[in-house]
């Protein structure tokens, strides 16, 4: 039986939807969601999901995530996680010492346990462990501060909060600009980049301000590039108000020099940019004269006022666990009251989720020599570290050895970002198409290989060059696979156009 209130909450609707119809259309929704673009996930990854539900067999090599390409988790972490999970476990015979000593640890350090919410900052006892891995790993003279740190559902969401901090999309622009009083909030990007960053600054309705990371010398970074864009926006009422570096890059792989990241700091320190150092990749280096250098050590040792945010993850690294969403920032030389600001936005969503938390401890504060798990811990480890590092060469040189391609070496990260010389004909086939001509050989290659790889435009690349990111994550069993199926794709795609 329909009740009055029904029946003028049912008037209230017709009166407020005049053709009947839905109030949330997709016309009706802002420009900036409609323009938000994330190819990681995106036209490829749709028809990969199509074919493999016509049972094509797909291998998905466009997203870094590893356990979906069989990466194991890590004993330890699983052990530690399972019994703060059901604390039934730490009386059980079936976990190793240290990790129910180390799940009792977090249990009794976290009120309520796993179900409960924390602070909103993060568990105390798990910042602080972040702050003694950071002191550890960057021997600096100053100790790092657990009131610094903010734990986060994995890199993604600090890094959208900060840039929410850094672009006010209530200025008045106008692309005519110029006249003083226009201006949009600008966020300085590498070009290639993670597309988090094109598609959030597209979102908080800021301005992407792209800085050339340069192909021919191993995707190095230039000041020069730089300060040109930084010149070029404010001239277009744009304000740059950051700078973001991956370091190690992705999509392109490239470990910064202890010089390299000197020269941003200094630079973003004299055109008055904050800093965001994406370092999720920290862990995966191959190049034993190319080591990750932190940005915060960088900031420390030279004595630098820059105001910097550095990010990390559970998802990347040897743990793979990009389901767990666990990460954490670092605050450097941020204002106080900036601080109860981020401190305010994260109470919005009341804290990170716990497991994460406990996740990024753990990631931060693996077994030490000694430990009852420390033998199996780096057994598994070293093993992991030894075929990426395998991986990321096969695949690199195979890909740099084909005619029509180039690839520079993946020093970090989990990717390869090859450069493929497409003839003018498929270009033209492309066009005809009507889609970008690297879309064009990126879909063939999946109808013909099963191979999900991204377009370079998903990344954004040089203009008339053309790229795909791959991962280097199948297993060796199916790296070879995967190199030999490309590149009899990529050698009768040439010869086809050519
Ligand atoms: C450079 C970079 N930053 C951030 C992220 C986000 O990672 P998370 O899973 O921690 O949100 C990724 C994920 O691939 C990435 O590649």
């Amino acid at each position: 039986m329909l009740t009055r209130r029904m029946l003028s909450s049912a008037a209230h609707v017709a009166k407020n939807t005049p053709d009947h119809g839905r109030v949330l259309t997709v016309d009706k929704l802002s420009p900036a969601i409609l323009n938000a673009e994330y190819a990681v996930r995106g036209e490829l990854v749709i028809r990969a999901g199509k074919l493999e539900s016509e049972g094509r067999k797909i291998i998905y090599c466009n997203i870094g995530n590893p356990h979906q390409l069989g990466q194991k988790p890590i004993t330890f972490f699983r052990q530690v996680l399972a019994a703060t999970q059901y604390p039934e476990l730490i009386s059980s015979s079936g976990l190793a010492e240290d990790a129910k000593a180390r799940a009792a640890e977090y249990l009794a350090n976290i009120p309520g346990g796993t179900g409960a919410y924390s602070h909103s900052q993060g568990i105390p006892i798990v910042r602080k462990q972040v702050a003694d891995f950071i002191t550890a790993r960057d021997k600096v003279a100053a100790k790092a501060d657990p009131e610094e740190i903010f734990l986060t559902d994995g890199a993604s969401p600090g890094i959208q909060r900060v840039l929410s901090l850094l672009i006010d999309p209530t200025l008045p622009f106008s692309s005519k600009a110029a006249t003083g009083k226009a201006r949009k909030h600008g966020i300085l990007i590498p070009i290639p980049q993670y597309p988090l960053y094109s598609a959030s600054i597209t979102l908080l309705g800021g301005a992407q301000v792209g800085y050339e990371l340069d192909e021919e010398r191993g995707w190095e970074l230039s000041i020069d590039s730089m300060k040109k864009q930084v010149t070029a926006a404010r001239a277009q009422g744009i304000e740059p108000r950051a700078i973001v570096v991956i370091n190690p890059g992705n999509p392109t792989g490239q470990c910064l020099s202890a010089q390299n990241v000197a020269e941003v700091i200094n630079f973003a320190e004299q055109e008055g940019l904050v800093v965001l150092a994406d370092e999720v990749y920290q862990v995966n280096t191959y190049r034993a004269d190319r080591p990750f250098v932190s940005f915060k050590a960088e900031a420390v040792k030279n004595k630098s006022h820059v105001e910097l945010f550095s990010f990390h993850s559970v998802s990347k690294g040897v743990l793979g666990e990009c389901g767990r969403r666990g990460g954490y920032f670092e605050c450097y030389n941020i204002d106080g009251a900036v601080k109860e600001q981020l401190y305010k936005l994260a109470s919005v969503s009341l804290c990170s989720n716990v497991d994460g938390q406990i996740m990024t401890g753990l990631m931060v504060q693996p077994p030490k020599k000694g430990d009852p798990s420390f033998a199996q811990y780096n057994a598994e480890v070293s093993e992991l570290y030894a075929s990426l590092a395998r991986r990321a060469k096969t695949l690199t040189a195979a890909l740099d050895g084909l005619h029509g391609m180039s690839c520079n070496f993946t020093e970090g990260a989990l990717y390869a970002f090859p450069q493929v010389m497409l003839p003018a004909k498929a270009v033209a086939a492309a066009k005809a198409a009507g889609k970008n001509p690297d879309t064009f050989y990126c879909l063939q290659m999946l109808e013909e290989t099963g191979i999900c790889v991204v377009p370079g435009s998903g990344f954004g690349q040089k203009n008339g060059t053309f790229h795909f990111r791959t991962t280097i994550l199948p297993q060796e069993s199916v790296m070879s696979q995967v190199v030999e199926k490309i590149a009899n794709f990529h050698n009768s795609f040439i010869k086809k156009y050519e």
